[in-house]
């Protein structure tokens, strides 16, 4: 495959930066809003496209998943990481002649408790002792893909949502990096 490595992201993109830091060869940066990932992204000169969407019943996911596919392969990218990206690609994108196992994510869980938005404050409010971090391949199915690597983090008693993520991140910052390294490396 391509070793070409493209980054998606929504948020304030501090996976990103860590993978920058780390060394990694990110080709291209998208994503979907402005945001401090695209800041970052800017910052450190790396190609970076926003593809903005619409949210609510207008949104046309075929057409966002073909425009961002489009994307991808002209820029011939051959393994995706998402970080945050908060949107969910429909099949097209995960089809053998497109990104299927080429296509990462990484979610604030251990996976398959807690899928979606709220993965930390669902594991607070469930009152789980352990919690953690897992990187998987993602599908059009919302965190459900093959389970790559996953690490657990503590819940500390007095924890709160920002407090876990924080660890949990922490733990992301190395974690995803050293998986996609052992992806791209040969
Ligand atoms: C990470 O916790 C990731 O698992 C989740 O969104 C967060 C992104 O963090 N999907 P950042 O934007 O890289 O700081």
């Amino acid at each position: 495959m391509s070793h070409q490595l493209a980054v998606l992201a929504s948020g304030t993109g501090s996976i990103l930066a860590a993978m920058i830091e780390q060394g990694l060869p990110i080709k291209l940066v998208v994503v979907d809003r402005n945001c401090g990932a695209f800041e970052i992204a800017k910052e450190a000169k790396i190609p970076s496209v926003l593809l903005p969407r619409t949210f609510g019943p207008d949104f046309d996911r075929c057409k966002y998943t073909q425009d961002t596919l489009t994307l991808l392969c002209a820029h011939e990218i051959g393994l995706v990481a998402m970080d945050g990206f908060m949107t969910v690609f429909s099949s097209l994108m995960f089809e053998p002649g497109a990104y299927q196992f080429r296509f990462l994510n990484t979610h604030p869980s251990l996976l398959p408790s807690f899928k979606g938005n709220h993965a930390v404050r669902d594991a607070l409010d469930y009152g789980v002792k352990i919690s953690g971090c897992t990187i998987y391949m993602a599908t059009a199915e919302l965190d459900a893909g093959l389970i790559i690597a996953q690490e657990p983090v503590p819940v500390i008693t007095g924890d709160t949502e920002e407090s876990l993520h924080e660890r949990i991140k922490e733990v992301e910052r190395k974690l995803y990096p050293k998986i996609i390294q052992e992806l791209i490396k040969d």
